[in-house]
């Protein structure tokens, strides 16, 4: 019997594996491919290299591809190896990356970041790391001669923070002419947005600090500046509501007000999605207790859009979470780096292999590109 079979059988009852249209984009399955760094731009300049598009052509059959967290300029820098979007070497470097995707069929959004106080003067020229306010957020940096801890950063000005709004434009620009087919604002983690929305890490005084609506405030100034470049259904914002115990990144009784004010805010501004990362760690102790049994379903009641779940997902449970219609899609991150083709395991279940985390951040084809392809119904 070949060896199809029963994938064909899959496809036909499975939720991931239905088209989805988002905005004036038709995605021909539900199974997204989460952003991740992956510290391969070896390059000066931080322009992506050829093995980059190599890397995410051969993960075309997403039916959405986010990049890893590309720097929407030279102060957005919190790593080595990481590419950016802000200068014309790097746009080049990035229509090879979109070209091939296409040309194998697929669709890719970049995912634009700025690191904020997660840096390292290392890593700046010497100069220091800037966040909303002078607190250390307590992480590790990759830096040229090692792992360092982040240091107590200077506080933004107004002036410069309207600057960096300017230049999330400059990389949406950027974006569109490397060919992408949307951009995803990183909004998760410990990146500055979210330092933006952390009371621990936000203490201003003025009008990006105190409530809700003012830490919000940056997000929705950056979102409305990449809109003026790209239509808003090309849009994506990435939020992680149940990060908590980060370092410095600490829940608050504010932090589920804040995100929900910003859900809210989002139905008016009317995003391509809402890419929610659900708890992975136990946070019942925490002020986001209300999040852990199902943050998607608890978003879900509030933003009327688009939701990619995210956050150690597997088959299953991911054809659990749209047959209830919690989220709208599901993103996979580790899946797809020892994976490359996920969706045709999943469709033919063929087992997945595991990744190897030891290769996650090292450069090189090692753990990259060198993930085989199954070897089920001929299709490698
Ligand atoms: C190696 C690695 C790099 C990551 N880099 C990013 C990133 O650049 N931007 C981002 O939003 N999330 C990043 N993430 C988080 C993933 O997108 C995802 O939210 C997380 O891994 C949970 O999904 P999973 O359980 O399917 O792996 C990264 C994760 C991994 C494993």
């Amino acid at each position: 019997m070949p060896r199809n079979t029963p994938g064909s059988t899959r496809v036909a009852t499975e939720p991931i594996f239905t088209p989805y249209q988002l905005g004036t984009l038709t995605l021909p399955n539900r199974i997204v491919m989460s952003p991740m760094t992956r510290a391969r731009t070896t390059s000066e300049g931080r322009v992506p290299l050829p093995i980059e598009a190599v890397y995410y052509a051969q993960r075309a059959s997403a039916g959405l591809i986010l990049t890893g967290g590309i720097y929407v300029s030279r102060q957005a820098v919190g790593s080595i190896n990481v590419p950016g979007l802000y200068t014309a070497e790097q746009v080049e470097g990035w229509k090879a990356v979109t070209s091939a995707v296409h040309t194998m069929g697929g669709r890719i959004f970049a995912q634009l970041g700025h690191s904020g106080s997660v840096s390292h003067p290392d890593l700046l020229d010497g100069a220091m790391p800037t966040g909303p306010s002078p607190i250390n957020p307590l992480q590790k940096m990759f830096t040229p001669i090692g792992m360092k801890d982040t240091i107590t950063p200077r506080a933004l000005t107004n002036t410069e923070i309207k600057e960096i709004v300017k230049d999330y434009g400059t990389a949406a620009k950027n974006a569109k002419e490397a060919g992408f087919d949307g951009v995803e604002l990183h909004g998760a983690n410990t990146y500055l947005i979210p330092q933006f929305l952390n009371l621990a890490l936000n203490r201003r005084t003025d009008e990006y600090g105190g409530s809700p609506e003012n830490r919000a405030r940056f997000l929705f100034e950056v979102l409305e500046e990449i809109a003026t470049v790209w239509d808003k259904n090309r849009i994506g914002v990435k939020l992680s509501p149940t990060l908590h115990g980060v370092g410095a990144f600490v829940a608050s009784e504010e932090s589920l007000p804040t995100y929900h004010h910003i859900a809210e805010r989002l139905n008016a501004f009317t995003p391509a999605y809402l890419h929610l990362l659900r708890a992975i760690n136990d946070v019942s102790n925490s002020p986001l207790a209300v999040l852990q049994a199902n943050a998607l379903q608890h978003y879900r009641s509030i933003f009327i859009g688009t939701i990619i779940g995210n956050g150690g997902f597997d088959q299953a449970q991911a054809n659990a979470t749209l047959k209830e219609d919690d989220a709208d899609l599901i993103s996979f991150a580790r899946l797809f780096i020892s994976n490359p083709d996920l969706v045709e395991r999943f469709s033919d279940g063929s087992p997945l292999s595991p990744s190897d985390p030891q290769t996650y951040y090292r450069g090189g084809q090692e753990g990259f590109t060198d993930y085989p392809r199954r070897v089920a119904s001929g299709l490698s």
